[in-house]
């Protein structure tokens, strides 16, 4: 589309008087009309209202306007209304450029009329020099079948088959062992319910159902050896344990659910230095098999290696350990049974199953978080000291069995399949989840769900849930048929590319793919344009669908167009950022108006040229803003952008510029007193 036939239309919203109250309206939308490009610019008192909605199509459809500027409230809310709206009136959605003049002017410069008023102007500037700029966009399909790959066949991968199954697609259990149901078959019961509750009784009934299924195939002894593809089209390789032959797969959605092991502790209470020192699961192994004798003292020591400096609570091991002390008094109601603990965190059921314990003459005794109890051998006797908390005294317990509540980390094939996948762990050996509220059953990549004990220790019921939760995740695109993301996404020009590959390496999603002759390629569907890759090319030849570097650099040259040394450009993320800026404005917080933001999807798209280029054309400082640590919408990109901000302040100091004027800030969306305070103390230290 050439120059002159952009028209671009400009609608200001009143608000009632949110805005208007504070912003010379008219005089914004006579600033607006004023631009290059602008054919129309238009006043709404309320303008998501239906009648204003209505109003504004019609205007665009008489002015033939194909690029639309909305200055309101916050796009976080409003955006997808304005959108539907703009391709209602025949022009495409991704024409559409929103300025937030409500949360980031009116809302948070009350007492300054006239300085909102021309904060405004400036940020519809910016909106009008951005969508002159736009290109069109489309949201992307990739089709999906119905096959569902499960790796691991403990309680939660066997849930999630047979939940899969009966909502009629086809599940593949993979399970490296011989049999069915995981750590379960480690375990002698699964509740302190006891004679209910048998573990072998349960796998046997879930594994029969399982077996008996007709849309369900089991692999046991066999190892996914190759993974090819994305969702809706993987090609998965299998290997059974002693066959050389392979075995491929047509899959859609693959479901993670290998389970967990049992750390065992290392050179502590003395464990490995007398058979009576076990582990909670080695008590399991014996009371399963009838192992026990004829114990007369046993102490358990809960929380060993975990709920530390380098791990967290285990979260199972309270339960368990008053789960098998009912089976131990069950078994030998003579024997004295101790608990010896820092914290008893059990949920309502398992308070009961205490209180049982109770009543079978559990004895329970608290210790103090830096104060472990110790183990010593003394002429073939086992003896456990321990300082109790409660009546402040040190005790000597004799003991003939020591059980040892150790923490746990994800089964053995957590790395090679984290190979296979590229998905990620956290630093306790499990498969860590896309986000812990959003996307609890989910790796980042699409089409890959998570459930039961290869995220985290869980209960019996609780990775039973998680099984059939993460089939219904998995699910979803196999009902639909498809997979649709939206259009902002990257795009590679090969002309100057070098083929590094660093594009490739970086992306979070796996979405960039190099091909034989090592040329990268974006899948679409995959791609979610957090912009990481955009940022880090060194050739600057990936643009990302509504946040290209043309863009945002004509944003940066409208807002410093005038006075530049009284302004800041703060680039803030989509998400928690924006989310806390719209906070400040929904609490009134008042700080000063000297930035004007621009919003990108995630702080990792902001890259070190972006960093520059506002000093260069003489701004006051540079503020990117990001989602608080650990999480991010994309990952990891507020950590990407943390990084690449240290090295951009070593490159501004070598190009004459004060690295002390580019600032950080990670905030929740909730966190509106920490945007306004970093824009107060930016405010000061840069002497404005
Ligand atoms: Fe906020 Fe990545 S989405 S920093």
């Amino acid at each position: 589309m050439s120059d002159e036939d952009i028209r671009i239309g400009v609608f200001v919203c009143d608000c009632g008087t949110n805005i208007a109250g504070v912003v010379d309206v008219p005089a914004v939308v006579a600033f607006a009309r004023g631009l290059e490009h602008v054919v129309l610019a238009d006043e709404g008192r309320w303008s998501c209202s239906v009648d204003y909605l209505s109003k504004m199509q019609d205007l665009i459809r008489e002015n033939e306007i194909n690029r639309v500027v909305v200055a309101s409230c916050t796009p976080r809310t409003h955006e997808p209304l304005f959108k539907r709206t703009t391709k209602e009136a025949g022009v495409n959605p991704y024409l559409l450029e929103f300025v937030s003049i409500r949360e980031q002017v009116s809302w948070v410069h009350m007492k300054e009329p006239e300085i909102a008023t021309e904060k405004a102007k400036d940020l519809v500037k910016m909106g009008v020099a951005k969508a002159a700029l736009l290109e069109e966009g489309q949201e992307i399909r990739l089709p999906v079948k119905t096959d569902c790959l499960i790796i691991g066949g403990g309680m939660a991968g066997m849930n999630a088959a047979l939940s899969v199954a009966d909502q009629g697609f086809n599940a593949y259990i993979v399970e490296k062992e011989p049999e069915l149901g995981g750590v379960l078959n480690q375990i002698c019961f699964i509740s302190h319910d006891n004679h209910k509750s048998p573990a072998a009784r349960v796998i046997k009934a879930r594994a029969d159902q399982v077996r008996s299924h007709p849309r369900i195939k089991i692999f046991t002894d066999t190892q996914v050896d190759k993974v090819d593809g994305y969702i809706g089209s993987y090609t998965v390789t299998l290997k059974t344990n002693g066959d050389e032959s392979e075995q491929n797969l047509d899959i859609s959605t693959i479901i993670v659910a290998t389970g967990m092991q049992e750390i065992e502790p290392a050179d502590q209470f003395e464990y490995g230095n007398d058979p009576r020192i076990i582990t909670q699961l080695q008590l399991d192994n014996k009371l399963k098999f009838k192992q026990l004798g004829d114990v007369k003292n046993v102490v358990m020591v809960s929380c060993v290696n975990s709920k530390n400096e380098t791990r967290g609570c285990c979260n199972i091991g309270c339960h368990t350990s008053v789960k098998n002390a009912v089976a131990i008094k069950q078994l030998c109601p003579d024997a004295d049974v101790h608990i010896l603990y820092r914290d008893m965190s059990l949920i309502k059921e398992e308070g009961t199953a205490q209180q049982l314990a109770k009543r079978l003459g559990v004895k329970f005794l608290r210790f103090p978080d830096d104060r472990y109890p110790e183990v010593r051998k003394q002429n073939g006797d086992l003896k456990v000291k321990i300082y109790d908390l409660l009546v402040g005294k040190e005790f000597e317990l004799l003991s003939d069995l020591v059980v040892l509540s150790t923490a746990f980390k994800g089964n053995n094939s957590v790395e090679q399949v984290k190979g296979l996948l590229k998905v990620s762990t956290n630093p306790d050996g499990f498969f860590q989840e896309s986000h812990v509220k959003l996307g609890p059953l989910e790796f980042a990549t699409d089409g890959i769900s998570l459930a039961g004990c290869a995220k985290a220790p869980m209960t019996f019921r609780e990775s039973s849930e998680e099984g059939i939760g993460a089939a219904m995740k998995a699910s979803i695109p196999m009902q639909k048929g498809y997979i649709e993301t939206e259009g902002i996404v990257a795009d590679i020009d090969l002309t100057d590319c070098s083929q590094c590959g660093l594009c490739s390496k970086r992306c979070p999603y796996s979405a960039i793919k190099v091909d034989a002759e090592e040329n990268p390629d974006v899948i679409k569907a995959l791609c979610k344009g957090c912009g990481l890759c955009a940022a880090d090319c060194p050739n600057e030849c990936i643009g990302i669908v509504h946040y290209s570097d043309d863009q945002v650099f004509a944003q940066v040259e409208a807002a410093l167009e005038k006075a530049p040394a009284e302004k800041i450009i703060a680039y803030v993320c989509h998400w928690c950022a924006l989310g806390g800026v719209d906070m400040a404005g929904v609490s009134r917080l008042q700080y000063p108006s000297n930035a004007r933001l621009i919003r990108v999807m995630c702080s990792a798209r902001v890259s070190m040229k972006m960093m520059q280029r506002p000093f260069e054309l003489g701004a006051a400082g540079v503020l990117v803003a990001g989602c608080e640590f650990p999480t991010c919408h994309y990952i990891e990109g507020n950590y990407a952008a943390e990084k690449r901000l240290k090295r951009a302040q070593k490159k501004l100091a070598k190009a004459g510029f004060d690295p002390e004027k580019l600032w950080n800030v990670w905030c929740s969306a909730a966190d509106g007193p920490k945007f306004a305070n970093t824009m107060r103390t930016m405010i000061q230290d840069l002497g404005l």
